[in-house]
């Protein structure tokens, strides 16, 4: 492996965060820079007060709508600031507290300052925290925005290329965009995936939305149920935010009530009932001409029965940097819902000098820490445990697109109850090996057992699982082979 001296790290949420002290720990980087498109660290984490406002694009994806900017033909240059929905604000609303007990959430050197659940301010102020504590601050490049990464190829390295990285800092003092380029030796994503709001495409929406302009909005615009007083709601998801949302909107005396909720499939949190206030729809299949909202049960909502459509769809990773004609090829594969190319999520075989951290669905934080060290340990060439051969890494890959179809669970989801998570770590965790003699390198965290029983006893909603299968129904058996999935069964971290 030729050396890896300079690293790029796109993100300085809690992944950047973790990735940054992973590698000034290892004291074998000549260069560390951590690009950050906000005025601070914290990701997600940040609160904006001033809810973003963006188009809606039924079923559109990140490469409709957030595509790349258009660079300037000589850089460095200096432009008028940049005018393009870039989605860099946080869906992160009032009241909005952790879901995940503090001794499993926080990174495993740092405590959070009380727990279990806390207030969104702390993982905000712990994130920039935690970069000073660990004097990572001065590795931050903020208000710059990583607007194109291209390969440079270099017969001499092999697979192990460098990176190009073209870069915008927006400067507010003068009002202006300031473009440059860098190059690295290595670059990690650490640039989260719940900036590009996802709305499902259904007929008739794309018309309604022209229509009643205002009507609908996506929970990454939601802040407070005191916008919605006197207003009758309707909310799509039952996830994570659409659960707390409709919690918002119950404990509410100013929304209308009831609070309609459009579900796909049962949440972990849902008995037989709603709660009361609460009136369960199943999806919406149609929005007719004069407003009406037909729901897959053959019910309807009229124009006049509703006034605000609160999405809580969720979000599609989006990867507008990445440049695929340079680079030869796509980064994400969003009708599979998976990173292609990579290995433990973590890895990416075609591109051994591209690291991923923050992007499997599992414990959050904590997951970052694994990943992060195990990525310094293996590009200062002091990882315990070579990765497999390429070929050995895609066979996983295949392995898990089969065993993922199969199950029809989400690639990137790792869960907590079959003991998915425990092998993920540990893999990542004995790849890392020890730090050395002297105490250079991080040591991989353990996951002890009031850790675990914190994860698996400590709840901010309880658990309601029904015996599955509860019926024939809740069964789907495909026809071809003898696999069946037990429609209510999820994963008890599956909304993290
Ligand atoms: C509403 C909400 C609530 C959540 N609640 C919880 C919870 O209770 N517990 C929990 O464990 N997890 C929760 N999560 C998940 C949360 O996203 C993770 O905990 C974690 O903060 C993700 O960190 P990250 O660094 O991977 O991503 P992010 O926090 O999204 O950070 C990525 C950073 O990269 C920056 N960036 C992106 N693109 C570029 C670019 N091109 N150039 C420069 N910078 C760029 C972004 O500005 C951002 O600062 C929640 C998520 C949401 C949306
Ligand atoms: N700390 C907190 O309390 C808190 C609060 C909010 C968000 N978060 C975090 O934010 C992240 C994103 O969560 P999220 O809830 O926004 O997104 P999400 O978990 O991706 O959930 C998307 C939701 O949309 C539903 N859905 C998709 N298509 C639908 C349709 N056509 N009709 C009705 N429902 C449909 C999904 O149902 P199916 O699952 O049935 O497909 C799911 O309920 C997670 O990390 C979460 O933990 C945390």
């Amino acid at each position: 492996m030729p050396a890896i001296k300079s690293v790029a790290i796109i993100g300085a949420g809690a992944s950047g965060a973790a990735a940054a002290s992973a590698f000034a720990a290892e004291k074998y980087f000549d260069v560390i820079r951590v690009f950050e498109r906000r005025e601070e660290p914290g990701g997600t984490w940040i609160y904006d007060a001033v809810p973003p406002k963006f188009d809606l694009v039924p079923g559109g994806l990140p490469h409709d709508i957030d595509p790349p900017l258009v660079i300037p033909e000589v850089l460095p240059a200096t432009t008028a600031p940049n005018t393009q929905e870039r989605f860099s604000k946080t869906p992160i609303y009032d009241g909005l507290t952790t879901n995940v007990p503090e001794i499993a959430m926080s990174l495993s050197d740092t405590r959070f300052p009380y727990g279990p659940f806390v207030p969104h301010w702390i993982p905000k102020n712990y994130i920039r925290e935690y970069f000073s504590l660990h004097g990572d601050d001065s590795l931050l490049v903020l208000n710059t925005t990583v607007e194109d990464i291209s390969c440079i190829h270099d017969d001499s390295r092999g697979a192990y290329n460098r990176w190009r990285l073209t870069l915008r800092k927006h400067d507010r003092t003068r009002g202006v965009d300031e473009w440059w380029q860098e190059k690295f030796d290595a670059v990690i994503l650490a640039n989260g995936h719940y900036s590009v709001p996802f709305i499902p495409f259904v007929t008739g929406l794309p018309e309604y939305l022209k229509k009643f302009p205002g009507r609908i909005i996506h929970s990454k615009s939601y802040r407070t149920p005191k916008v919605y007083a006197r207003k009758r709601v309707l909310l799509i998801g039952n996830s994570a935010s659409g659960h707390d949302i409709a919690d918002q909107l119950l404990k509410s005396r100013d929304v209308q009530h009831p609070v309609y909720q459009s579900r796909h499939s049962r949440s972990l949190w849902e008995g037989d009932e709603p709660p009361e206030g609460l009136v369960w729809k199943p999806v919406i299949d149609e929005y007719t001409a004069d407003g009406t909202i037909v729901f897959a049960d053959g019910s309807t909502l009229g124009y006049e029965d509703i006034d605000i459509i609160i999405y809580a769809t969720g979000y599609k990773p989006s990867y507008p940097f990445w440049n695929e004609k340079a680079n030869g090829r796509a980064l994400y594969n969003y009708p599979e819902g998976r990173f292609q190319g990579a290995f433990q999520h973590t890895f990416v075989g075609d591109y051994p000098t591209l690291g991923l951290v923050g992007l499997p669905r599992t414990l959050t934080f904590r997951s970052f820490e694994y990943q992060s060290i195990a990525l310094a340990r293996l590009w200062s060439g002091r990882a315990a445990q070579p990765l497999p051969p390429i070929a050995q890494q895609r066979l996983w890959e295949i392995q898990r697109i089969k065993e993922r179809r199969q199950s029809g669970k989400k690639f990137h989801d790792i869960e907590w109850d079959t003991g998915e998570t425990d092998a993920y770590l540990t893999f990542l965790y004995r790849l890392s090996g020890l730090p050395q003699l002297d105490g250079t390198g991080l040591t991989p965290p353990i996951l002890n057992a009031t850790t675990r029983w914190a994860i698996e006893n400590i709840r901010k909603y309880p658990i309601i699982r029904p015996t599955p299968p509860r019926s024939e129904h809740d069964k789907v058996v495909d026809g071809e082979s003898d696999w069946v999935v037990v429609g209510n069964w999820k994963d008890s971290l599956s909304f993290i």
